[in-house]
């Protein structure tokens, strides 16, 4: 029965919204997609028929979540109030393994080939009532199939009658934090750890027992709490209480806590001369080790380790290889049901640029192809999606398909270190399906990379997909509210590959913000677009992300991957771009599969997205769209940005049919994006033109009549700086105020008497808040403070934003003036501002 108080606040917001399901603030936030809201009253109908008891056969921590999950969200959808009954004596919700469900009901035929943490959910008559049973051969398998049936009832899907088995893809479905002891993220863009603090995990763990609820319900059943890059401390004896007090709040969600370690552990906290994978000192270290943190933690998941990579210490400062170091720990682990991820991601980062045979894309395979069916049975070989590094387009690594005596793990990232780091709308599960699907044709054989990484193909004991996380303490754990679709979007996939990004898109959707068709049509439509969308404006044709890599990996630096170790390059001159990664040149190609490498050895058969990754081509080269690669590139960039202000309208039209502050939120930041999308595009642009030397056919690139740079107008006391790289800045050139107080650059309007958009492009540094005020004639237009967190300290890429002002009426003559007083270290500096008739 609904409470009163529940009809009374229902019937309010029905009335207020018109029959639409409300949404309140808060429900988008903590709960992300698990906020079960109250349904309407006509799709509540359909569930009349759920059993007004619950019966759970046995009794465990994860069973108890399980019950208490049922509880909560049909009582918040469908304000059922569930009884508890001890046994099956009316209608009613039958939870439980399937021993127990074949004891309380001898009649029922489970199917046979339930696979651990799959499920059952079905109705069938009990002792001659009718149930709505959830069974499974795990417990957190019964815990699934509670989270499926209320994806189901949110979503307005009927459950009745219903007889469905869903099944995991994978045995290991894990998500990877890369968060610091001291409660900093690598990579983490949402804000502080919610596991660490200081040196230590934090006392109040509240937001960790919620992450795990959410992972739960998408079927992820690990995580590792810590950076790849470890902290050694994080296996000492001292610490092992503090992750034992995670993993009890880890348990009861059927999650399994895991730790990365650092390889030389053994000597740094072992007092041992040695970390030798081979000496057998190192080897009883370990076993001590794993021994002590199982009596603490005894369904502990087992470590990952990251060696030999970017500084790490590992196997080769012995002359052993990946399989020797990951062994000793495995054996370790083995006792205990633990696993090892070994991650691939080892290449030398100190390439000579010179040589045009090197390639840091060849590493994983070259390192780890050699070493298939040396690796133990628990140990599963981590690799990255692609053979770079989380680009926004990659080939699959070829390694996936090059390892049939190994396990194999694929490692994708939800936080967006390439992709928009949350300030951009980049909905990644279109791109892993791409990666998941693809046919890597291994021994001729249809091999899609699901199939391997379920270890199907070859029939592997352990499977895994990771997804590295990394959310913070933000309210809405990404920072992003539409980025939560991406950790939703790894779940599923990681439960089912075969799933479709639209209807992952959809789920996400109709759960997040209800079941409002404009909402769920508009919103979707977004995130499918996304990631084209961003591909488009941040780098052409396989060339990579043309990020700053050396830096903050978020804004255009093209050429910063170039004549340099890190081996991210693409090789632009004046005359052609791309790597020639054929058998003339580095012989990457050569790594895959025979139909793939045929495919990617001819530049006629290579896909133009990935055309650059596999040749060095002229600009004049003509793609299969007709295009040559220069016009592409223009196009592509000038397409992308206004397809990102396309975001902008498409948000702006379900204005009244999302929470107010929710709005409000996503609206600054694809606002932001759409800016940031133009300062993007016209880095690559004009260094293209400039590069090339070869003009846009349409004449946009290098042509901005709308706008009026900072430098040509009038200044007192700013002073003209040259911005590095110079194409982060409009006419390579900013000015900035050097002084405590305010300066002024300002300009007369020439054109005709209306109403204007004007866009004041700025840089928004993170050392300082500088004050700017807009003046029209002596009346003030506009005031602000640059006060955002941007990952830069000085103006470029990185900090360009802009402040919009709309409905400015205008006349000739007009003085327009902009006022910059500088705050901290960031000295009030602008780039350009940019006029527009209002369309409106
Ligand atoms: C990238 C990332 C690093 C990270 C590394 C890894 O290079 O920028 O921060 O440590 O990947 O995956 O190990």
């Amino acid at each position: 029965m609904i409470r009163r108080m529940e009809i009374g606040i229902l019937g309010v917001l029905l009335l207020v919204s018109g029959g639409l399901e409300p949404l309140r603030a808060e429900d988008t936030g903590g709960d992300a997609w698990l906020r079960y809201a109250p349904l309407e009253t006509a799709v509540r109908e359909k569930y009349k028929s759920i059993p007004a008891s619950m019966v759970v056969l046995g009794d465990s921590p994860v069973l108890r979540t399980a019950q208490s999950e049922m509880t909560r969200g049909l009582r918040r959808m469908i304000g059922r109030r569930l009884t508890d009954a001890k046994s099956i004596q009316e209608r009613a919700i039958v939870l439980g393994r399937l021993a127990a469900i074949r004891d309380a009901a001898p009649g029922l035929a489970p199917p046979a080939t339930l696979a651990a943490d799959g499920f059952w959910l079905v109705t069938a008559q009990v002792r001659g009532f009718d149930c709505l049973i959830v069974t499974s051969s795990t417990e957190r398998g019964v815990l699934y199939g509670v989270f499926a049936l209320l994806s189901k009832v949110a979503r307005g899907e009927m459950i009745a009658p219903i007889n469905q088995v869903q099944q995991p893809a994978a045995t290991l479905r894990w998500v990877d934090q890369w968060d610091n002891l001291n409660g900093t993220i690598e990579r983490g863009y949402a804000g502080a750890s919610i596991f660490f603090e200081k040196g230590s995990v934090r006392a109040d763990l509240t937001r960790v027992g919620e992450y795990a609820r959410l992972l739960a319900s998408i079927g992820v059943n690990g995580c590792t709490i810590n950076n790849v890059n470890a902290d050694p401390r994080i296996i000492d004896d001292s610490f092992l209480p503090q992750l034992a007090r995670i993993a009890d709040v880890f348990r009861p969600w059927g999650v399994q806590l895991a730790v990365s370690v650092d390889l030389s552990s053994p000597e740094a906290l072992g007092n041992l001369d040695s970390f030798d994978p081979l000496d057998p000192r190192v080897a009883a270290w370990w076993r001590t080790k794993v021994d002590k943190i199982y009596q603490q933690i005894p369904d502990f998941g087992g470590f990952v380790v990251k060696a030999d990579s970017e500084g790490r210490p590992g196997p080769s400062s012995y002359g052993r290889t990946p399989a020797d170091a990951a062994n000793v720990i495995a054996l370790a682990l083995r006792l205990h049901r633990g696993v090892l991820f070994y991650r691939a991601f080892v290449y030398d980062h100190h390439l000579d640029w010179r040589n045009s045979k090197n390639d840091r894309a060849r590493a994983a395979y070259d390192i780890f192809h050699p070493l298939d069916g040396r690796f133990d049975d628990n140990v599963i070989v981590q690799i990255k999606y692609g053979p770079i590094d989380f680009q926004a387009r990659e080939p699959v690594s070829p390694l996936l398909g090059g390892l049939e005596k190994t396990n194999e793990g694929i490692e994708l990232q939800i936080t967006q270190e390439y992709t928009g780091q949350q300030r951009h709308l980049c909905f990644l599960p279109t791109m892993w399906k791409e990666i998941l699907d693809f046919d890597l044709h291994v021994n001729g054989e249809r091999t899609p990379v699901k199939a391997l990484l379920a270890g199907k193909v070859f029939h592997r004991p352990a499977g895994a997909l990771v997804g590295v996380a990394n959310v913070g303490m933000s309210s809405n754990w990404l920072g992003h509210p539409l980025a939560v679709a991406n950790l939703y979007g790894f779940g599923r996939l990681a439960w089912d590959p075969n799933l479709s990004a639209e209807v992952i898109a959809e789920e996400w959707t109709r759960l997040t913000f209800g079941n409002d068709d404009v909402v769920v049509k508009t919103v979707t439509a977004m995130l499918l677009a996304s990631w084209h969308v961003y591909e488009g404006y941040t780098g052409p044709l396989g060339a990579q992300t043309l990020t700053d890599i050396l830096g903050s990996h978020y804004g255009p630096g093209i050429d910063s991957s170039e004549r340099n170790g890190w081996g991210q390059w693409h090789r632009a001159d004046h005359q052609g771009i791309g790597m020639d990664r054929t058998a003339t040149g580095t012989g990457f190609a050569g790594q895959y599969p025979r139909a793939i490498r045929d495919l990617y050895e001819t530049v006629q058969t290579t896909p133009d997205e990935l055309l650059l990754f596999f040749h060095h081509v002229p600009y004049t080269y003509r793609l299969h769209s007709g295009k040559s690669v220069i016009q592409h590139v223009y196009d592509s960039h000038y397409e992308g940005a206004e397809q990102a202000a396309e975001f902008v309208r498409q948000w702006q039209s379900i204005e009244h049919r999302v929470p107010n502050e929710l709005y409000k939120n996503v609206l600054t930041r694809l606002e932001y994006q759409a800016g940031h999308a133009i300062v993007w595009r016209d880095a690559i642009c004009n260094w293209f033109l400039r590069t090339s030397g070869i003009p846009d056919e349409r004449g946009r690139v290098g042509n901005h009549p709308e706008r009026i740079e900072a430098e040509a107008m009038q200044l007192k006391g700013y002073t003209v700086m040259e911005v590095t790289p110079w194409e982060n800045a409009s006419g390579g050139t900013g000015v900035e105020c050097a002084k405590a107080s305010a300066c002024t650059a300002s300009f007369r309007f020439d054109r005709a008497a209306r109403t204007y958009e004007m866009d004041v492009q700025y840089f928004d540094q993170n050392n300082g808040e500088s004050k700017f005020r807009v003046f029209v004639g002596n009346r003030q237009v506009d005031d602000w403070v640059a006060n955002d967190r941007l990952p830069a300290t000085r103006p470029g890429g990185d900090s360009s934003t802009r402040r919009r002002i709309s409905g400015l009426a205008l006349r000739p003559g007009d003085e327009i003036r902009i006022e910059g007083i500088p705050g901290g270290e960031e000295r009030a500096p602008l780039d350009y501002i940019e006029l527009r008739a209002s369309t409106e």
